[in-house]
């Protein structure tokens, strides 16, 4: 059985859709769920999980080694990145090497980097007249966005569609591909 650690900062309803994907499959399990955000969300649905949860501040992440200590310590192995807004820092790059992985919510290389994320990203897609969209799971690397392609999965943008309508869209990909896309990895690494 796999342990992973989800790193969140908003809803984290995508943590919670995976959280469920692998209860009881014997395949992996969450055995901690970390937020930058001491109000999100993600934290009132680790707790009704029954997942153990951390808090951090940017000092614990990028100068302490706190964070890194706290997911070292829960067991994981991997680190998923769901709806997490930070940049993840080198001594969790280099002690997590090609095992970070996070979904952006467009189809990368477009749509992507700092200060691209959320609403903001699918207000994008929608004022560039794109004819669709979709989501991207990837690896993290030093650069926002910019580890290589695991997987893509696309939806159309139609012209009256809003952001809203987008991120609707989208969100289904997320609940949809995400935790699979993860079992995956987890089957493959041996
Ligand atoms: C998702 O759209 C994800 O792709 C993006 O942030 C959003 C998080 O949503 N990186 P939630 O917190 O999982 O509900």
């Amino acid at each position: 059985m796999k342990k992973l650690a989800i790193l969140a900062s908003g809803s984290g309803s995508n943590a919670e859709n995976i959280a469920n994907y692998f209860k009881g499959k014997g395949i992996a399990e969450i055995t901690l769920i970390l937020s930058n955000n001491p109000n999100a969300y993600v934290l009132e649905r680790a707790k009704k999980l029954g997942i153990p949860s951390f808090v951090f501040s940017k000092k614990e992440m990028n100068e302490t080694g706190a964070l890194l200590d706290a997911i070292q310590k829960s067991g994981a192995e991997w680190i998923i990145l769901a709806g997490f807004l930070l940049k993840v820092p080198q001594n969790l790059l280099e002690a997590f090497d090609g095992k970070i992985v996070n979904i952006h919510p467009a189809l990368l290389p477009k749509f992507g980097g700092k200060g691209m994320y959320g609403e903001r990203v699918h207000q994008a897609v929608v004022e560039s007249g794109e004819t669709e969209s979709g989501i991207t799971i990837h690896y993290v690397n030093e650069h926002y966005d910019k580890g290589a392609i695991i997987f893509q999965a696309k939806c159309p943008v139609l012209k009256e569609d809003t952001a809203d309508d987008v991120a609707t869209k989208v969100h289904a990909l997320e609940y949809e591909h995400f935790p699979k896309v993860i079992e995956e990895l987890l089957l493959n690494d041996k």
